[in-house]
């Protein structure tokens, strides 16, 4: 699998947002490894167009440094939250404008980029072309534009129309080319209107901060052309080993705001005038909202990721976002969702079994995890559950339904402390006839936890590993037939860490 997210706009610092689908694809990158499979993983940073230029502009530096201050800022953000990516693209790396030029001159010498001369209503405050619908109902235009005159302009233009009936059949031969499926109706949907050729230039009098077009040094690219391009200069495109070997299976992870066009008419388009096969696969998430409105920043209305994995550390982030979220759906944040999270998936389920079991192997076992001899009907119990419940958990994350994956993991969890109570080892541990009962609890309990963590190990990134590393195993474990099989005795003397506090109390 050859697996990228969109690459963030220069424009801003990193809010949830832009953390949830890194995470999200960083979790999926995971699962492919765990299974055996070879995946590259790719994100980075959008840093042309307009808005950069004008936030430069805004905080009085040049848009370079302006973009090499985000891409910091965003770079951070992959390191807190152990993303585990291969590559970071920019697009104002020169391994990037050197595929758009050629790309574009490529386009320019089949005759599918062209030039010709557009009118339309010119935003002289914001410096862009504005819509007609975009009238207020008295026919004047909204306050913030300023004023907006008509304006004639010499522009280039790719041939996106000729292409329209193309990708109209090709999304009804691919049902599964968009996940969720509902999607694809609203891509189809904005086929039915004949498409527009598509504006690929802006004159450098307006807009400077681009790729200049390699045969009109009087124009740059439009940011969009220029970002999509990012998915495949990344890998050394035309003739790098990494396109050759990867292109076959991409899959994009993107926000729904970016499908229709740039994804799903644009994108599509531009390979099949490449000659290049479609990606494999567009996975669409949803918005992380606050009390029901988009997260922005005029509104304030702005999770900042780093503060939260500062205060409770980058697994108690990645659990939440990706428990919390059905993916493809929009979800809303709030810190008492989070705190609840916190507190009683992660602090009580997960992270006081970890540490009562170590206390309790290290008292009444001298550390040592010992043999289970027993196999009564609550270890059968536990077992048969374990075994059903494992099942699901890869398809789940195979069907892209992580929070049921986690769901199912964490009931997992949940098993192992109903057979603790159940079977009660510091009762047991008083009584000089129970050492069997006590020791088959201990090594049970201890099994169903190695488990249960290598099956967190996409979301754990931190936790998870270390959890095995207590039980005395290898930090990780392939999800192989055999790692995924109960077994009785596989821990037997293997020995313990010290007891650890994995979430403290907020
Ligand atoms: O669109 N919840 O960049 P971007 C969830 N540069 N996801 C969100 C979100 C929210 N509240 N807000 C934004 C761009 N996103 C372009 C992409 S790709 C060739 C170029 C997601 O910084 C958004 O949907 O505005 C997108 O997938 C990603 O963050 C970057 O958004
Ligand atoms: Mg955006």
């Amino acid at each position: 699998m050859y697996l990228t997210t969109a690459i963030d706009y220069a424009n801003g610092s990193p809010h949830l947002g832009h953390a949830y689908e890194k995470v999200l694809a960083d979790a999926l990158a995971r699962v492919q490894r765990l299974k055996g499979e070879a995946v590259y993983w790719v994100t980075g940073l959008d840093e042309h167009g307009q808005k950069v230029q004008q936030a430069a502009l805004a905080a009085g530096v040049a848009p370079q440094a302006h973009c090499d201050g985000i891409a910091a800022g965003f770079q951070a953000l992959c390191g807190a939250l152990d993303i585990s990516h291969d590559d970071y693209i920019r697009t104002t790396e020169p391994r990037h404008k050197a595929v758009v030029a050629e790309i574009l001159q490529v386009l320019y010498d089949d005759g599918l980029i062209y030039k010709a001369e557009y009118t339309g209503f010119y935003s002289v405050r914001n410096e862009q072309f504005v819509q007609p619908k975009d009238r207020l109902e008295d026919g004047t235009w909204p306050e913030s534009y300023g004023e907006v005159v008509s304006l004639t302009e010499q522009n280039y233009f790719f041939a996106l129309s000729r292409f329209q009936d193309w990708l109209i059949a090709e999304l009804k031969a691919r049902p599964d080319w968009i996940f969720p499926a509902f999607r694809r109706s609203q891509v189809l949907e904005f086929l039915k209107e004949p498409l527009n050729d598509l504006c690929i230039s802006r004159p450098i009098t307006r807009l400077s901060w681009g790729i200049p077009l390699p045969f009109d040094n009087e124009y740059v690219t439009y940011v969009w052309f220029d970002a999509l391009i990012n998915y495949i200069s990344v890998l050394g495109y035309p003739s790098g080993p990494l396109f050759a070997q990867h292109w076959d299976s991409a899959v994009h992870v993107i926000g729904k705001d970016i499908l229709v066009p740039p994804h799903a008419v644009y994108w599509p388009i531009m390979l099949h005038a490449l000659k290049l096969p479609l990606p494999k696969q567009l996975i669409v998430h949803g918005w992380w909202l606050v009390r029901g409105e988009k997260m922005s920043k005029s509104t304030g209305l702005r999770v900042d990721p780093m503060e939260l994995v500062a205060a409770y550390g980058s697994d108690a982030f990645r659990y939440y976002v990706l428990r919390e979220m059905v993916l493809g759906q929009d979800g809303d944040f709030s810190q008492e969702s989070f705190d609840q999270r916190y507190k009683s998936d992660l602090g009580n389920d997960l992270g006081n079994l970890v540490s009562r079991l170590l206390h309790m192997i290290a008292t009444y076992c001298g550390g040592v995890i010992p043999a289970p001899t027993l196999r009564e009907a609550p270890e059968m119990a536990l077992e048969a559950f374990f075994k059903q419940t494992i099942k699901e958990i890869p398809a789940a994350y195979a069907r892209l339904e992580l929070h049921k994956a986690i769901e199912e993991t964490f009931s997992l969890v949940r098993a192992i402390n109903r057979y603790a109570e159940e079977r009660a080892p510091w009762k047991l541990s008083k009584d000089p006839h129970a050492q069997a009962a006590l020791n088959t609890t201990l090594a049970t309990m201890a099994e169903g936890l190695r488990l249960a963590a290598v099956l967190l190990l996409p979301v754990l990134t931190q936790a998870a590993p270390r959890i095995l590393t207590l039980l005395g195993q290898a930090p990780s474990a392939p999800w192989s037939a055999e790692a995924l099989q109960w077994s009785r005795s596989c821990l037997t003397g293997a020995k313990v860490g010290e007891k650890p506090i994995l979430f403290p109390r907020k």
